[in-house]
């Protein structure tokens, strides 16, 4: 049996209560899903700033009424301390993932990304300080690693900030760091690389790649490639994502905690090899897209390469990707389909 299955088994046992913050986004309301699967008690604050209702009401399709009855919703804000300190009262384990995602977002609007995502890391921070949760797991990011050239990356080799963005998401470290130091309260960052999957959110001028291409394919557009196309990314379907987030609030090891792990499969795909596997898992879905796409100018803000080394958080969580790209892609692939068309 993996860790993976034994903190579930175990938790199936002795249910908790859970805060997802980021709710109604695509992370956030995949945790809920498995939790709620799961029979676990689950707060969720979300102010649907990118997140959607749909996404709460796809989760009530997908579990028992029992468990739907499992769940309270809270609209509100994390840059607002009360909605912070509401979500957290009598909760056992912090998954915070509210934030303003995107690089290009965080150039366009540097103070609104800093307010979701320091201010209101903060508030959340005191506020699950306060409430004395057992664990607070967060989303940190594989931008945090800028402009440092190595691969893979090693979680104590960083570099400098390539965007308002990769800044917000290290301060969250920091302050991380800084708890632990001084309160003694210990959080996990979780440092995500390129997550997709289920109810990644494929509308909007800010989306990421893979819904971003699989809806222009479906729909028949062209679809654009930054720079040459040789760009790789360690792409990591949404259930490992699950998957490590659940081991990191629940890990009984002090030595694990008031540390960050990469999170990631430990491959390294390029968007030309990420093109045609799209295509592919379409034309599976009989959605036939024949179409070469169109190189334009790199973005400003991204990193060229990006691949992790998992084996920090294999070692110290038990973490082990039950999806590889390929597979992740068929099941995501599906769902655009059924979704999209
Ligand atoms: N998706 C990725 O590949 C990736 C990679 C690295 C890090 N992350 C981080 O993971 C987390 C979740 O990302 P996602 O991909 O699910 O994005 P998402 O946009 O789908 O979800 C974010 C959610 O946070 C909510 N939110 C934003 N600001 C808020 C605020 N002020 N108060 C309350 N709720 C607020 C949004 O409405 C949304 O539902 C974010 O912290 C993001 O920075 C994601």
């Amino acid at each position: 049996m993996s860790q993976y299955q034994t903190v579930c088994a175990q938790l199936q046992q002795a249910p908790k209560t859970w805060l997802v913050t980021g709710v109604a986004g695509f992370i956030g309301s995949n945790l809920l899903e498995t939790l709620l699967k799961l029979n676990q008690k689950v707060v969720g604050l979300d102010n649907f700033a990118t997140g959607h209702q749909h996404n709460l009401d796809e989760v009530q399709g997908l579990v028992s009424t029992a468990q739907w009855a499992n769940f309270r919703f809270i609209e509100g804000d994390i840059r607002n301390i009360t909605d912070c300190q509401n979500a957290c009262t009598s909760v056992d384990y912090v998954l915070h993932e509210a934030a303003l995602g995107s690089v290009p977002r965080s150039i366009a609007d540097p103070i609104l990304t800093n307010s979701a995502n320091i201010t209101g890391f903060l508030n959340m921070l005191v506020a699950a300080r306060d409430a004395q949760v057992s664990s607070f797991t967060y989303a940190a990011s594989s931008s945090t690693y800028g402009d440092h050239p190595a691969l893979p990356k090693v979680e104590e080799n960083i570099g400098k900030p390539l965007s308002p963005y990769a800044v917000t998401k290290y301060v969250n470290e920091l302050y991380a760091d800084v708890f632990a130091k001084t309160y003694g309260f210990k959080a996990i960052g979780l440092r995500y690389f390129n997550v997709f999957g289920q109810r990644q959110d494929p509308n909007g001028a800010y989306a990421a790649v893979i819904p971003k291409w699989t809806s222009s394919m479906i729909a028949g557009g062209d679809v654009f490639i930054n720079g040459d196309g040789e760009t790789s990314r360690d792409f990591c379907f949404i259930d490992n994502t699950v998957q490590a987030n659940i081991l990191a609030a629940t890990t009984q090891d002090e030595a694990a905690k008031n540390q960050v792990y990469n999170v990631a499969v430990g491959d390294r795909t390029t968007l030309n090899e990420l093109y045609r596997a799209i295509q592919v898992a379409l034309a599976e879905n009989q959605v036939n897209f024949e179409r070469d796409p169109v190189y334009r100018e790199f973005r400003a803000g991204d990193v060229r390469h990006s691949q992790a080394s998992i084996a920090k958080i294999q070692q110290h969580l038990g973490y082990e990707p039950q999806f590889k790209i390929a597979e992740g892609i068929q099941l995501a692939m599906r769902w655009y389909v059924n979704n999209l068309t």
